[in-house]
């Protein structure tokens, strides 16, 4: 056991049969989001550091702390996606999708990596599900967007609060930064070391900050919904109209600012509390300058990543688990050599009808065989001989009560996919 390798410290490892009704879940996210008009994107695992340092930002967490970086064999620099959102949008100028027609809606399941100190709902390896919305400005893209979400969480049966805020742009954002500043200074002696040089590039951050004192400072900050230029505070009630019309329910929450630089206007987080600390399960807001910062021209953009460990810690928290799909509906149990090449076909042929079939691989007894087949779950066992094989027919028994019966091997996948329903 001592050379055994380990798995790296807050990754996971998801095992069967949970692996299955992952796919499910993640195909019913992926669904919802077609619904509305969502297609699929897949970008690359590793970008160049430059994507994120100047995307996600310089002052955020994840751009100063957090990002796997690493040089390759030709001396670039190359970092491992710490979030979706800036290689979807390098992929957006670079494969030309800004000359689609408008708005772009795309979505995405993804792995990400950040260097965090793993704990429940933590890790370093992660998974979100993710959609942005590119070329709409209204406030009814961003209603959409958050009804996504929301029914996301409807579906699933899953109770979780929204809380939204506005931190403004470009045009309004300096006024408020100098009123966080001056009031942060007043108060620099209890901010920590992180905050003090916060305090210098992006005062904003120490709203954010995870430090009881640095939190219980930012209490009585300015607050940034007080310093929004017309076009904003219309956006922001043209949003809440929306909300209302949905009937979703929903808070501000001036304190929500969120960690990475590229926001602007709409922000919003689906909590719960029935997971611990890190009970942020979906996070989310617009972005209309991040696509010129990468290079392009202006388009508004909104969108928001989930995440999955997170949804699925709710999941269980809330007494539900994922479907996990039916087990194997009919197991073989060949005797011999030439049994187990019928088998073979026999299986094949029921698995071209979409019927879960399984037969022995492992040249075990009858006995053997019976038990693995209660293991692995099977609806129905079949025991094949040559006497089966002449007969042209076989014996069925059904697991769950022992019951048997026979069947012709003739017309056998139409007989199997009656009694299988
Ligand atoms: P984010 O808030 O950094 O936003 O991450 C979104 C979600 O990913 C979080 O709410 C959380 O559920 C999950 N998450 C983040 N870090 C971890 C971690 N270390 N372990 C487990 N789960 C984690 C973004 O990533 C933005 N790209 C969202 C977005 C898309 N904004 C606009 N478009």
């Amino acid at each position: 056991m001592s050379n055994q390798i380990q798995a790296i410290k807050g990754t996971q490892d998801v095992l069967p049969p949970y692996g299955d009704a992952l796919r499910i879940l993640e195909n019913t996210l992926l669904e919802l989001a077609r619904n509305r008009g969502y297609s699929e994107i897949r970008t690359p695992v590793f970008e160049a550091t430059e994507l994120f340092s100047r995307g996600v930002g310089g002052t955020s967490d994840i751009v100063q702390k957090e990002m796997y970086t690493f040089m390759d064999k030709g001396g670039r620099s190359l970092t491992l996606r710490p979030e979706g959102t800036a290689g979807v949008v390098r992929a957006l100028l670079e494969r030309g999708l800004f000359n689609e027609a408008m708005p772009q809606k795309l979505s995405y399941i993804i792995s990400c990596y950040r260097y965090e100190k793993p704990q429940a709902g933590r890790y370093r390896e992660f998974r979100q599900f993710g959609a942005e919305c590119f070329g709409a400005s209204s406030p009814a893209a961003d209603g959409e967007l958050i009804a996504l979400v929301s029914a996301i969480f409807a579906a699933l049966a899953l109770p979780i609060r929204l809380e939204i805020n506005s931190i403004g742009c470009p045009k309004c954002r300096p006024d408020y930064h100098r009123a966080l500043k001056e009031y942060f200074v007043k108060h620099a002696e209890n901010l920590c070391r992180t905050c003090q040089e916060r305090l210098e590039r992006n005062p904003l951050r120490i709203l954010d900050c995870k430090s009881p004192i640095c939190g219980g400072v930012a209490q009585n900050a300015p607050k940034g919904l007080d310093y929004l230029c017309k076009e904003c505070e219309v956006h922001f009630s043209g949003l809440q109209d929306f909300l209302q019309a949905l009937s979703i329910e929903y808070t501000v929450n001036p304190r929500i600012v969120r960690g990475l630089d590229y926001y602007t206007k709409t922000v919003f987080e689906f909590i719960t509390d029935a997971i611990g600390a890190q009970g942020t399960v979906c996070g989310g807001g617009r972005y209309d300058g991040l696509v010129e910062e990468l290079g392009g021209g202006s388009l508004p953009a909104i969108g928001f990543a989930m995440g999955l460990e997170r949804l699925e810690l709710l999941l269980q928290a809330s007494g539900k688990k994922p479907p996990i799909p039916a087990p194997c509906t009919l197991y073989i149990v060949p005797m011999g050599d030439a049994a187990t090449k019928y088998a073979a076909s026999l299986c094949e042929k029921l698995r071209s009808s979409g019927v879960h079939a399984q037969f022995d691989l492992m040249v075990r007894s009858v006995k053997a065989q019976m038990k693995y087949a209660g293991k692995i779950g099977a609806a129905y066992t079949a025991v094949l001989g040559g006497d089966e094989m002449s007969a042209g027919k076989v014996i069925i028994k059904r697991m769950s009560d022992g019951e048997r019966f026979e069947l012709g091997l003739e017309g056998f996948v139409e007989e199997i996919l009656r009694i299988s329903g």
